[in-house]
């Protein structure tokens, strides 16, 4: 067996200044997903995260408070342990700057640089943001004269301090990153780092005497050490650097600082001129994604639009939350969260898309095969087609999960997500059952949408760990989720003839939309402008003709009327009840005027079924009948097919 591929993973370490919100997570789910992916894949993962304790800001807000800052930063961290484990976060450790281990590797460090000769005591005379604690220079300012990251006023300093030789590495920092193309991500970063340096790297101010909540300068203890020097050497305490060298050489150097894009700077600079005076290899990857905005604005206490993210787990569950965040947004560019988009996500693409699927394969198999999933013998040129996709779509997420294309794979995964809902419309397993002679075809069909499944699970896991282990305890498959690998889907026909499933649970429940119309146009939640100009271009045509593919969304099938009775206190509306082939729904339909709802009853009309759910009269509907009108004249589209037949 070879030896597994060790994968270091980090997130930055966390200020305990404020409550975390919705941008937090979102850094945070993005490291977790490409930890799961690569435990998937079969790599040896530790995944890192943490908090960022120390400096002057929260001195002042525990003196505010009248406690001891460990006293308010332990309550605030606590807050974050709770926030990563409802959010199902697998990091490996967690890594506090206030412990023990982490201030000896600090101290070690600065003792070996100051040896070097490449830290030096001198006065500092500086420009300094309190809020993001960093020090400016002059024409680093904004157009303001402000905080270039926050734009709040700076204040001039002047006081004893180390300094670390920061201009001792400036050539070698800098043929680095040219030598190194995949170092720094997006190529956006990178070249905005490049131009950063070339202006030339000052020496780096690393204590302040004018507080003291920090790790002391072991050779002076008056001075405590500069928040940043402090924070960026947590990436090495866990992984053994002072205590398991065996460790230490195992997963160093990371293979990946995930950051947020204004602290690339400090990653990509100031960390690796001190790891290059430690004579130790630089990261392979620093990746700055963009951040999350809110309804086209960015987050801020002042403006309102701080989105706590337990309240959204609490309403919508953790894995709805990951899947709109990874599935909504690219990687490297700003995206907006909204509560609008997110409910649409998990209506169409969650409740409906493969909620159905797996209520649709486990209903269908109860009623069909008493449960039981036969063998397969032979397939038809669709389920050719079906396996075929599933293994593209195998081979596309392991590419692509590999490039960090989160968005991109998870996508590929939705689209064969609606390929097997489609294979279930092209094959009809309904009609199959009625006939003697199909049991093998039936058979076939019941097992390879199993097998669909079972492939789906894995493929999600990294996004959505929970749902996927439910997909997996409801098909009844054997062996712990947990030690499931991208090998087990490698290959078609994991399930073993003759196994039974369970029983189909409900996996996201719809969330009823507070309309008191019938289905119309969702809101578009407010777009980033890059995300703006893509949308304009996916728009139909003026002339107003649409693709193929833009056809192909509208899923129509023959369904029959089993029930009708009037929406009470109107005029328009009844409720029907109807049987898909493999489910029966409920709607509401604008036909009231037209039909007696007993004539109703027993048709075969043609149905919208991939209809977004909208709340009428405080009934959901779960979909559309066709109707064609003139004037007055108004008839439902009913057709002499038997039910469940397709309509294209
Ligand atoms: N403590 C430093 C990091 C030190 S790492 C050695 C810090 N902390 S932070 O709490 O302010 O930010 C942590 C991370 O959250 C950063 O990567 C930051 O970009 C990210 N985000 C904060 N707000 C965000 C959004 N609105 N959207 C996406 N990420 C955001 O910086």
């Amino acid at each position: 067996m070879t030896a597994k591929k060790p994968f270091y993973i980090t997130t930055p370490i966390y200020y305990p200044s404020a409550k975390l919100h919705i941008g937090h997570a979102y850094c945070t789910t993005i490291a977790d997903a490409i930890a799961r992916f690569h435990r998937l894949a079969g790599d040896e993962v530790f995944f890192l995260t943490g908090s960022d304790e120390h400096g002057q800001k929260i001195q002042q807000k525990a003196e505010e408070a009248g406690i001891k800052p460990i006293e308010y930063t332990d309550k605030i961290v606590a807050g974050f342990q709770n926030l990563w484990k409802k959010l199902d976060i697998s990091n490996d450790d967690f890594i506090r700057t206030t412990e023990k281990r982490h201030e000896k590797v600090v101290q070690e460090i600065f003792r070996r640089i100051y040896e070097k000769g490449d830290i030096y005591k001198g006065s500092y005379k500086g420009l300094y943001c309190t809020p993001c604690e960093s020090y400016w220079t002059e024409h680093q300012l904004d157009e303001n004269g402000c905080c270039p990251d926050c734009g709040r006023p700076v204040q001039e300093v002047a006081e004893e301090a180390y300094f670390f030789k920061m201009s001792n590495y400036q050539d070698k920092i800098l043929s680095y990153i040219e030598e190194h193309p995949d170092f720094i991500q997006p190529v956006s970063r990178r070249n905005e780092m490049i131009n950063f340096i070339k202006q030339g790297l000052e020496d780096l101010c690393i204590s302040r005497t004018s507080f003291d909540w920090g790790i002391p300068v072991p050779i002076d203890e008056k001075h405590v050490i500069y928040v940043w020097f402090d924070a960026l050497t947590n990436y090495l305490t866990p992984i053994g650097f002072l205590d398991d060298q065996e460790k230490f050489q195992k997963f160093w150097p990371a293979n990946l600082h995930l950051v947020g894009k204004e602290i690339v700077r400090f990653h990509t600079i100031i960390w690796p001129c001190i790891l290059m005076a430690l004579d130790l290899p630089l990261p392979k990857k620093v990746y700055g994604h963009g951040w999350l905005i809110v309804d086209g604005d960015k987050m801020s206490k002042s403006k309102g639009n701080v989105v706590d993210p337990i309240g959204l787990i609490d309403e919508f569950g953790a894995d709805a939350i990951r899947y709109f965040l990874l599935r909504e947004i690219n990687l490297g560019q700003d995206g907006n969260f909204s509560r609008d988009a997110l409910i649409q996500r998990i209506n169409s693409d969650l409740a409906n898309d493969l909620g159905n699927l797996l209520h649709r394969t486990l209903n269908m198999v109860g009623k069909f095969q008493d449960g039981v999933l036969l063998a397969p013998q032979g397939e038809s040129e669709i389920d050719k087609s079906l396996k075929a996709d599933a293994a593209e779509t195998v081979a596309f997420f392991a590419e692509n999960m590999d490039k960090m294309e989160l968005s991109l794979s998870i996508k590929k995964v939705w689209a064969f997500i609606s390929r097997a809902n489609k294979y279930i419309d092209e094959t009809a397993p309904w009609a199959l059952a009625k006939d003697e002679t199909k049991k093998q075809e039936l058979a076939n069909v019941m097992y390879n949408l199993a097998e669909s499944l079972r492939h789906i699970s894995v493929l999600i896991s990294p996004f959505m760990p929970v749902t996927a282990e439910r997909i997996w305890q409801q098909l009844n498959l054997p062996g712990k989720f947990a030690d499931v690998q991208l090998d087990d889907i490698k290959a078609w026909g994991g399930i073993a003839g003759g196994h039974k499933v369970g029983t189909p649970e409900q996996l996201f429940p719809r969330i009823e939309v507070e309309k008191d119309e019938a289905p119309a146009k969702e809101k578009p939640a407010k777009q980033p402008k890059e995300n703006k100009e893509k949308k304009a271009k996916e728009q139909p045509a003026e002339n107003g003709e649409i693709s193929i593919d833009d056809f192909a969304k509208v899923q129509l099938r023959v369904v029959k009327v089993l029930a009708a009775e009037p929406v009470p206190k109107t005029e328009k509306l009844l409720k029907l009840k109807v049987d898909l082939g493999d489910e029966q729904r409920e709607i509401v339909s604008g036909i009231a005027k037209h039909y007696d709802p007993a004539d109703l009853i027993g048709k075969n009309v043609v149905m919208v079924i991939n209809l977004k759910p909208a709340k009428i009269r405080g009934i959901v509907s779960h979909g559309m009948v066709l109707a064609a009108s003139q004037g007055d004249d108004l008839k439902v589209l009913s057709v002499d097919m038997p039910v469940g037949s397709v309509v294209r």
